[in-house]
């Protein structure tokens, strides 16, 4: 991208946000798996500012922890009280202790569709043009609200003006300021000085500062952005849904041109975070977030939610939930499975419908089909765990293992009662409960001896449907002809 490093970025994000109605800061709401100003500060870190500070107020201590778990670097600087967007640049500045040389970059920190590309392109139409301010606009089909972009005869920009200071003809213009500008760091530092507060709000405007600046005879410039949409700053819910799809859309959009199959882009949500390689396959209702990679020809959904996952190559995970697991080349997962933390599946492996799993490393080619439950277990290759089996790991104080080996074949409704140990090429018969260790080869038998009690129903429910079920059953005398 550009070559041009702006000295600094300041990211304005000390507002209430009152209009969110919502006990957490508007900035700190999340779209695509990242907060409002992670966005505006990932787009920020791509022009490689020399210093990047964030201006917080309302709410600082949790906007404040929250930047230092995104963006450790980032400086931030305490604006008291909300006095408005000059009054807040003016904090950020001191911060970096007054004036500052060269570029300085002002964003909002609602506006988490801003792309890095656009913030490069006003950067380097400012420098080019040698101006003291040049301020990203947009032309937007309503533009309640937003400040109006005054040029005179000659096109050139002569002012800001408000939404609730503007007459008539100034509501009239459909251009609006993106509350995104390229300052030289002196005359900023200058010119907000000079900042009154005579207006509707009472406030100190940053936009006055444009109308200063050209007053004292500096080069005002105005830089329209492409797409109106990548400028909107998130007021409201509505506003924070329409981003959401936005970007989803976006992200969906790169995914398929990559070569990744998106059945139904409507009903798929992914974080900005996740990755694919090409012929992935997604179908319809899938939710892809944090780190989750999905490598080459895997297939997940319908229905699936995948959280940290990394699922292999040609694997195929169905109507499945997972949370920080690795899903092995060309192994099956669901339908209606569940992954937990720490789940390694094998190639070719296969965890079916009705299982979980928990810290569980599944071997190559082994199979838990159905109805199971594997906790803090470890199983070798090319075994088979039968139906309703659950790995007994928690004595209602601590979590024990259990290991099975190789080729094994454990009998259906098996309790394995950790620490257990299943040795390679061992059976387990149905039903058994595994309370000691299994010799490799041995077949394990755990359970009552079966006993059956002949006629006890005729003897105990006598005129029973079940004893007339029994009678009609039962083999009659040899007829005498
Ligand atoms: C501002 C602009 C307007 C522009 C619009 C774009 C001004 C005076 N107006 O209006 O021209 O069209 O953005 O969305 O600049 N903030 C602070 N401290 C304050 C006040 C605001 O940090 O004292 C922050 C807010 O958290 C927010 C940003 O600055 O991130 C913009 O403030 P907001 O009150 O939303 O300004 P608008 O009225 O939308
Ligand atoms: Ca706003």
């Amino acid at each position: 991208m550009s070559a041009i490093r702006p000295a600094a970025v300041v990211v304005l994000a000390a507002g209430e946000g009152t209009r969110m109605k919502s006990a957490t800061p508007k900035v700190l709401h999340e779209i695509c798996g990242r907060s409002l100003v992670g966005h505006v500060l990932a787009a920020a870190r791509e022009l490689k500012p020399e210093n990047l500070v964030v201006v917080v107020g309302h709410a600082r201590e949790k906007v404040s922890a929250h930047l230092a778990e995104v963006d450790a670097a980032a400086r931030t600087a305490v604006q008291e009280k909300q006095k408005g967007t000059g009054h807040a640049v003016r904090m950020g500045l001191d911060e970096l202790g007054g004036a500052v040389e060269g570029t300085v970059i002002v964003v909002c920190g609602d506006t988490p569709l801003l792309t890095g590309g656009t913030l490069a392109a006003l950067a380097a139409a400012h420098t080019a043009d040698g101006n003291a301010v040049t301020v990203l606009t947009a032309e937007v089909p309503d533009a309640t609200g937003y400040g109006r972009i005054v040029r005179d005869a000659d096109g050139a920009v002569t002012a800001i003006v408000e939404h609730k200071d503007a007459d008539a003809e100034q509501l009239a213009i459909r251009e609006i300021n993106s509350g995104v500008f390229a300052f030289d760091g002196q005359l900023l530092a200058e010119a907000l000085g000079q900042v009154r507060t005579d207006n509707s709000q009472g406030e100190e405007y940053l936009t006055d500062v444009l109308g200063i600046l050209r007053g004292a005879g500096h080069r005002v410039g105005a830089s329209v952005a492409g797409d109106h949409r990548e400028i909107a700053g998130i007021n409201n819910r509505v506003q924070l849904a329409e981003a959401r799809r936005t970007l989803n859309d976006r992200l969906l959009t790169a995914a398929m041109l990559a070569g990744v199959t998106v059945v139904d882009p409507a009903t798929t949500w992914v974080d900005v975070t996740v990755t694919f390689e090409q012929d992935v396959i997604v179908h319809p209702g899938t939710q892809l977030h944090g780190a989750t990679h999905l490598a080459e020809g895997a297939e997940v959904g319908p229905g699936t939610r995948l959280t940290d996952t990394r699922v292999g190559a040609g694997a195929r995970v169905d109507n499945t939930v997972s949370v920080g697991a690795v899903v092995g080349p060309q192994a099956s997962v669901g339908p209606y499975a569940y992954l937990r933390p720490g789940t390694r599946l094998g190639v070719k492996s296969k965890v079916g419908t009705y299982v979980e799993t928990k810290n569980a490393r599944i071997g190559e080619g082994t199979k838990v089909p159905h109805l199971s439950y594997v906790g803090d277990a470890t199983i070798g290759e090319y075994s088979n765990i039968g139906a309703a089996s659950v790995f007994v790991n928690y004595d209602g104080q601590d979590k024990h293992h259990t290991t099975i080996g190789s080729h094994c074949r454990t009998g259906s409704d098996n309790m394995f009662v950790a620490p257990v140990t299943v040795g390679d090429g061992a059976y387990t018969a149905a039903g058994s409960v595994i309370t000691r260790d299994v010799p490799p080869g041995s077949l394990a038998v755990a359970r009552g001896q079966q006993r059956n009690i002949e006629g006890w129903v005729a003897r105990k429910r006598p005129g029973s449907t079940a004893a007339k079920a029994a009678e009609a059953a039962s083999p009659t005398p040899e007829s005498e002809d």
